[in-house]
């Protein structure tokens, strides 16, 4: 079967709805920043700061790489996993990707108290969202195969969605 993978900005829910989902199909569940974590043994904030963010990259993108030889699981990708077409071709290969979506206003409340992702801590943090989301917005929306709005859902609801969508278009891809 094919991959489940979930796209978004840091803050979307990704993992949160990933546990859901793979629980509710008895699938495995692969968060890419926890495995990087693992591999490396230091979390996502001290691979930033001890060794930068085009390392960190060249980490993801090897999980990547590695997590869409497998199928059949629940797939949470990192924020900027995105950027990297080749990150995008690869999980497009490996499954279907649903992009769960919030408008800006609610990713900076979820945001706002954030103490551990890298490229948030700075000052002017709403206006860093901004940029960021700005420049991503676009990579989001061409990588999904599906846009789920997230906005007042439940981890259980979106999960819901996500199956019964998943199970539309998979029959759609492979009558
Ligand atoms: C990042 C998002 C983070 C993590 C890293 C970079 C990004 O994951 O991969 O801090 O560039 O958006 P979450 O989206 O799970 O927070």
């Amino acid at each position: 079967m094919k991959n489940i993978v979930l796209i978004g900005f840091m803050g979307a829910g990704k993992t949160t709805v990933g546990e859901v989902l793979s629980q509710k199909l008895g699938r495995i569940f692969v968060d890419c920043d926890t495995l990087i974590e693992k591999r490396i043994g230091q979390t996502i904030a001290e691979i930033f700061a001890q060794k930068g963010e085009d390392f960190f990259r060249k980490l993801e993108r090897e999980c990547i790489e590695e997590i869409c030889q497998r199928e059949d699981q629940v797939i949470a990708c990192g924020g900027g996993a995105v950027l990297d077409p080749q990150n995008v071709e690869r999980l497009k290969r490996s499954g279907l990707i649903f992009l769960l979506s919030l408008p800006l206003s609610g990713l900076e409340e979820r945001l706002t108290l954030d103490q551990d992702r890298p490229l948030l801590q700075e000052k002017e943090r709403g206006k860093r969202i901004k940029e960021l989301w700005e420049e991503r917005e676009k990579k989001y929306l061409t990588a999904a195969d599906q846009v789920v709005e997230v906005k007042n859902m439940s981890a259980e609801e979106i999960a819901d969605l996500i199956i019964r969508n998943y199970r539309k278009l998979v029959k759609e891809v492979e009558p």
